[in-house]
């Protein structure tokens, strides 16, 4: 396609360039020299502008071919999340809004099946409930906890579980932003009195409140839930590549060298944190 818009532009710009030169040779024949400049003039303007369609043309072409690579690796996700999760009705869009995106939704089912989590926490709810909920099913176990700080985001999470079947593995509570206190200051973030007494949380996915909420929205996750994580526990970042979650996860583990970070490479970014193998035995020696 490009090729073809080259061509298109070059034969465009010689007979262009070739009309020019035509006038302009019979113009200097009859010593008009202004008309014979104006008609060199006139090719470079054409010149030119074809020249700058053709750029245009070409950065829209590479824009599209781009989108296409991505779409193209979403549906790889989604063709590796249906192969493995045994998931018996139709999702709810795994994309639009802030729902995650197929690659961000292997990756979780991938680390689920994997780890077999017992107590799952989930900030933020969604189609991502209902992925998590199908997880721990199949991986023969585990609940999952997941917060919304709306009401009607959290009522329609709730519905999509009923409608999965998924009521008995995963609850969905309304937890309303609060004033909560943290190292640099107060925050706003989930109620936590809404959930009542938290279990022993194996695996943390950190997905609100939403980045609009005020800035480093989700800074309080590891301050407020540390004392609530097993020792194994892994904590999961959905969109790392913002600057905001970097940022967090920068300042989580800032002077903490018992925690490591793993990126995985989605297209918004996302990061797995768990402890150092070392210091989980380390600590275990000191509990005994
Ligand atoms: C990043 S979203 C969580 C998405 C969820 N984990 C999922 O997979 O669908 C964070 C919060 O934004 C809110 N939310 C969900 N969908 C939204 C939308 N389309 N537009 C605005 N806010 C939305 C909900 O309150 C949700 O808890």
């Amino acid at each position: 396609m490009r090729r073809r818009l080259i061509l298109a532009a070059c034969v465009w710009i010689g007979a262009a360039a070739a009309y020019a030169l035509a006038m302009c040779a019979l113009y200097l024949r009859f010593g008009e020299h202004v008309l014979a400049w104006a008609s060199i003039g006139v090719l470079f303007a054409v010149a030119l502008a074809h020249l700058h369609h053709l750029y245009a043309a070409c950065d829209h072409l590479r824009a599209l071919r781009d989108e296409l690579d991505r779409d193209a690796e979403q549906l790889q996700h989604l063709l590796f999340l249906l192969r493995c999760v045994d998931i018996t009705r139709p999702l709810p869009p795994l994309s639009g809004g802030c729902a995650v995106r197929p690659d961000v939704a292997a990756y979780l089912a991938g680390l689920i099946l994997d780890m077999r989590p017992r107590a799952v926490l989930e900030l933020g709810s969604g189609v991502s409930s209902v992925i998590i909920g199908y997880c721990l099913r199949q991986a023969g176990g585990g609940t999952l906890l997941s917060l919304d700080h709306d009401a009607d985001y959290a009522a329609q999470t709730q519905r999509w579980l009923c409608q999965h079947g998924l009521q008995d593995i995963v609850t969905v509570y309304h937890a309303p932003l609060t004033q909560v206190p943290v190292r640099t200051g107060v925050h706003q973030w989930y109620d936590l009195r809404a959930v009542g007494p938290l279990p022993s949380l194996d695996f943390v996915f950190v997905d609100g409140p939403p980045w609009s909420t005020q800035e480093l929205a989700r800074l309080p996750a590891l301050p407020l839930l540390e004392q609530h994580l097993s020792e194994a526990a892994v904590i999961v970042v959905d969109d790392y590549k913002r600057g905001d979650e970097r940022e967090m996860v920068r300042r989580w583990l800032a002077g903490r060298d018992d925690w490591q970070v793993l990126e995985l490479p989605t297209q918004r970014g996302m990061a797995v944190l768990s402890r150092r193998l070392q210091s989980r035995s380390a600590r275990a020696g000191k509990a005994q």
